[in-house]
This record gives structure tokens, sequence and C-alpha cells, in this order.
């Protein structure tokens, strides 16, 4: 059997899956750039599962160098995690995102064409959609325009992969992520933002951890339960799990079209102010935070309605979201030395 290629396989999501593919029995090999991730994430995903991948520091905007590697390198499957994935900074430099996200992906399907690669895993989120008009929100609900570059590229990203798959022998599946959080429960990899976190759990943890004086949330006066904004909170180890099922769903020719696209979520609505009473019950420590205004382009309540992921594809989450903020509080103080 042939090695999957993980690319991005040292960022956040990228480590959990490279570990959930190895203890599948997979052979892993991880192109990333450390452009949002570290070397030492090796060593934690070989402490777990006893296997360093092979990495490569290539970056796949060099057209040349992912040309060689694939020359150099039998792959059976394509797991496409990197992306840029801040939100603000593509609104301030959309070619970057562009560029980063869309001429990576374009490079990586004219290897698999050239080299008869079948099987793509690409990284896509809820974030398509836009604010829904129906919760839970299904694989059918209609991608709204986006709301940022960043979300664009996803947008774009499908719709490359679907007229691909269409006119060549290519079978992909998208997986669009809901908010994934948490880390592995043997602490040796997890979330590690580079600057100030943007997402709600590294803010959390890193405020509990006191390199934060306080969390802000974003307006308290949304038309939801108790005003704050509502998100499916998914523990990472679960949503890399799923990228296993899915990758086994391809390579056995299980699915059912040649594109497919699935919801990865719990299907469960959390509030913002629900985490943080959640984060201290877990945690034993009082949240230092302030309601402030809303953030411009939240949408008000989001989360999955996981059906086809369930009975389709045949995954389904085993984790809480309590067991999830406990794993990220202790990364977070193995990462500080506390
Ligand atoms: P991450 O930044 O932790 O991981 C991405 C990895 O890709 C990093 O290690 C980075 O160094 C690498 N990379 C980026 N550009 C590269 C390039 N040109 N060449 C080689 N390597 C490169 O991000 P993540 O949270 O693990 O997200 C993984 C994927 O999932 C992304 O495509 C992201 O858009 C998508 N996604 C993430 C979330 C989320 O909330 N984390 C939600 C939905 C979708
Ligand atoms: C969650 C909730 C905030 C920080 C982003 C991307 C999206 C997708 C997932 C990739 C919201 C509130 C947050 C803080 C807060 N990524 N919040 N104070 O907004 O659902 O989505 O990540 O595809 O594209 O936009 O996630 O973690 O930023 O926010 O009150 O300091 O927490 O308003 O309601 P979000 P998030």
């Amino acid at each position: 059997m042939g090695k999957v290629l993980v690319t991005g396989g040292l960022g956040y999501i990228g480590s959990h899956t490279v570990v959930a593919l190895q203890q599948e029995g997979l052979e892993v090999v991880i192109i990333d750039n450390l452009y949002n991730s570290e070397l030492s994430v090796l060593d934690g995903i070989e402490t777990i599962t006893g296997i360093r991948p092979v990495h490569y520091n290539i970056d796949l905007r060099n057209k040349i160098e992912v040309t060689r590697f694939f020359e150099n390198n039998e792959v059976e499957g394509v797991i496409h995690f990197a992306a840029s994935k801040a939100v603000g900074e593509s609104v301030e430099s959309p070619l970057l995102y562009y560029e980063n996200n869309i001429n990576t992906l374009v490079y990586l399907l004219q290897e698999c064409s050239k080299h008869e690669i079948t099987n793509f895993i690409f990284s896509s989120s809820c974030t398509v959609y836009g604010e829904p008009d129906v919760l839970p929100i299904t694989e059918d609900a209609p991608v709204k325009s986006a709301m940022s570059p960043y979300g664009n590229t996803k947008q774009i990203s499908e719709e490359i992969i679907f007229d691909t798959c269409k006119s060549t022998i290519l079978q992909a599946i998208s997986l669009r992520y809901f908010n994934p959080i948490g880390a592995h429960d043997s602490q040796e990899i997890g979330e590690l933002p580079k600057g100030s976190p943007q997402n709600l759990v590294p803010f959390i943890t890193q405020t509990a951890a006191g390199l934060r004086k306080e969390l802000s949330i974003f307006g308290d006066d949304y038309g939801t339960k108790d005003g704050s904004c509502i998100r499916d909170y998914i523990h990472v180890v679960d949503l890399a799990e799923a990228h296993v099922v899915a990758l086994q769903r391809l390579m056995g020719k299980k699915n059912l079209m040649p594109y497919e696209v699935f919801n990865l979520g719990t299907g469960r609505g959390s509030s913002v102010l629900e985490v943080v009473a959640a984060f201290e019950k877990v945690s034993g420590e009082k949240l230092n935070y302030k309601i402030v205004g809303r953030r411009s382009g939240d949408v008000v309540s989001v989360y999955a309605d996981t059906t086809k992921a369930n009975n389709v594809l045949g995954w389904q989450t085993q984790k809480t979201m309590e067991e999830a903020l406990e794993s990220a509080w202790k990364w977070e103080q193995k990462v500080r030395g506390l």
C-alpha cells in the first residue's frame, strides 16, 4: 500500500490526524513549511505512536518542489490541510490567502492527475454556510456569499475539486469542520497558535494560564438562549478520526459519488457563555472575562446536522465538549510549564 501525504501535518488538526492514521497502520509522509507550526510536533507524534513520520519542509506554493516531491514519493492518497486560516488577516492580505490556499491546491491536484492518485480529502469549513437559514445545518444548505477572502478560498477550493472530479479520475471528499477544540489526551500535541489567539478556546486557556489579562466576550445581545453566539465545538481527536474513515472510504471505493461533502460537528450548539462556564467547571479556575461589543463578521448561530456523516460516512463523535476543554487546559498547562 502506498503512503498517505498529509499536507500541513504538523499543524493543529493535521498532527492529530497523522496520529490517527499511523495508529490505523497507514504510512504517512508530511509536507509542512512550518509557517504556522513547530518541528517539535514530530517528537509529540513519535512519542504517541512510536513512529516518526517523514517530513518534508516544502512550501506548497513552490510548484517545482511539489513536482519533485511527487516524482520521488509513491503516494496513494492526499489529505490536504495546509492553508492560511486567519479570517482577519485574509481581509488585510487577500492575495496571500488566494495564493496559499488556491495555488497550492491546484498544484497538488495537477500532481494527483499526473500520477493517477485518486484519493483526495480536503479541509473545508462550516464558514461556507455563512449565516444559515435553517438549523441544524445539513450539507444541502446553500453556500452563502463568503464573508472573508479566507471563507472564499474554501468555497473556490470546493468548486475546483468538484470540477476536477467531474473531468478526471479524481475521487474527493470535502470535510466541513465546525469548531475544532481540544488536544490529544497524551498532552503530546495540541493547538499552538502563534501570537494572540483569534479563536475562543485558546484565548480562554491562555487567559486562565495568565498570558492574557481577560477574555472579551463578543456580544451578549444576540437573539440566542443567553445572548451570546452559538457554535458547534468538536473535539479535535474525533475530527481526526473522521479523516481516517473518509480516506478508507475512498481507498475502499465505497464512495457513492466522485465528490462528496460531509459536515463534521457534534450536532450540539453551545453558547460562548456556556463554554466559559464549562471551562470553569472542568478546570476549577475562575476565568477573568468581560462582555464587549459584537465582533464584525460573526454569525449568530451555527451547528451541524451530522446525520449524513453518521449514516453515510459511518462516523460519530465519541467525546464531549467538557472533555475537549479539559484536554485543552491540560495542554496549555503543559506548554506553559504550569
Ligand atoms: P494550522 O495552521 O494549525 O495548520 C496548517 C499547517 O499548514 C501549518 O502547520 C502550516 O505550517 C502549514 N502550511 C500552511 N501553508 C503552507 C504551505 N504553503 N506549504 C506547506 N505547509 C503550509 O491550521 P489547522 O487549524 O490545523 O487547520 C487545518 C485546515 O483546516 C486548514 O485548511 C484550515 O483552513 C481548515 N479549518 C480549520 C478550522 C479551525 O478552526 N482550526 C476550521 C475549519 C477549517
Ligand atoms: C467562537 C465564538 C466569537 C474569541 C472561526 C472562523 C471560521 C472557522 C472557525 C476555519 C464566536 C466568540 C471568540 C474571543 C469571543 N475556521 N469569541 N471572544 O468565529 O466560529 O469561526 O473559526 O474555517 O472560519 O471564522 O470561531 O473561535 O473565533 O469564535 O467571544 O476572544 O467565540 O464571537 O461567537 P468562529 P471563534
